[in-house]
């Protein structure tokens, strides 16, 4: 049901490859993010060869905290590659924010946003039409290539590697929504943060750049009314109104209203 994928291809950018690194360990994973909590997408061999698009910091593998994030879009330690240093070899990667104080907003969901998400996608197994004709499989992730080829866990999917799909796809909803919002303006708690990045996941980032919502936050109302307010007006698919997406925003609007201490934006504790 998400438009997305566009926009999500549009935000890629493009960086020089550091190519040709060894692999020097046996099976090294590489995972979702820059640590070793992240899932693992993918495993190299001995000796393989990898090209690096971008490095940073992340959990520290035997006194190294650098990550190497690889032409395959995953991330390995860097102490398992034989770069020759200890040190960057290639430029960071970029933290994907344009205001830059808006870094270090959560870019994963808590457990309530994350079962809204599972709950209203639904689990499906291996590609299929959505209810619009979209091909999608696991929670929602909408198929990019043909029969979903870029997912890297093997179909049919579990629960468990649907939620570790789902897990990799939520950052690219978490990046754009926090570059929409005016970090000096919206401060968002972990429920009310998880309540939007479901709106945005289900309606896609270019929708949700140009809505009344984003608009109305950044102007400084308060959050409760813009979302009791905005999200219901988001009831559409093809046209006509879809019941699950008027109970889907219900949902939403009252997770959002839950009261939570741990911040998500535009820091996250
Ligand atoms: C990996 O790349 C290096 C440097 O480009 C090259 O010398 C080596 O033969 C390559 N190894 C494999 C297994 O392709
Ligand atoms: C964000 O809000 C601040 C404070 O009101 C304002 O000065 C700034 O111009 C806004 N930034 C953007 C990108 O709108």
């Amino acid at each position: 049901m998400k438009l997305s994928f566009l926009a999500a291809f549009a935000l890629a950018t493009v960086a020089p490859l550091a190519s040709g690194y060894a692999i020097k360990g046996d099976a090294v994973n590489c995972r979702s993010g820059p640590g070793t909590s992240y899932s693992v997408k993918k495993t190299y061999k001995k000796g393989q060869n990898v090209s690096i698009s971008c490095q940073q910091a992340g959990t520290s593998v035997s006194g190294n905290n650098i990550w190497d994030k690889t032409s395959d879009g995953c991330y390995v330690a860097d102490y398992y590659v034989q770069t020759g240093v200890n040190g960057y070899v290639t430029s960071k990667c970029s933290s994907g924010s344009s205001s830059g104080s808006s870094g270090s907003y959560c870019k994963t969901l808590n457990q309530a946003g994350l079962s809204l998400i599972e709950k209203w996608e639904g689990f499906v197994s291996s590609p299929k039409p959505d209810p619009i004709g979209l091909p999608t499989v696991g929670y929602g992730h909408l198929c990019k290539q043909k029969n979903c080829a870029e997912v890297k866990y093997k179909f049919p999917l579990t629960k468990s590697t649907a939620q570790q799909l789902l897990n990799d796809d939520i950052p690219t909803y978490t990046k754009c929504l926090a570059s929409y919002l005016n970090a000096s303006k919206v401060k968002l708690n972990a429920n009310q943060w998880a309540a939007l990045t479901s709106w945005v996941f289900n309606n896609g980032c270019g929708n949700a750049k140009s809505s009344q919502l984003v608009k109305r936050l950044n102007n400084g109302e308060n959050p409760n009314t813009v979302a009791s307010q905005e999200l219901p007006k988001w009831r559409l698919a093809g046209g006509r109104v879809l019941q699950g997406l008027v109970n889907r925003r219900a949902d939403e609007v009252k997770l959002f209203k839950t009261a939570s201490s741990k911040q998500a934006f535009p820091k996250c504790s």
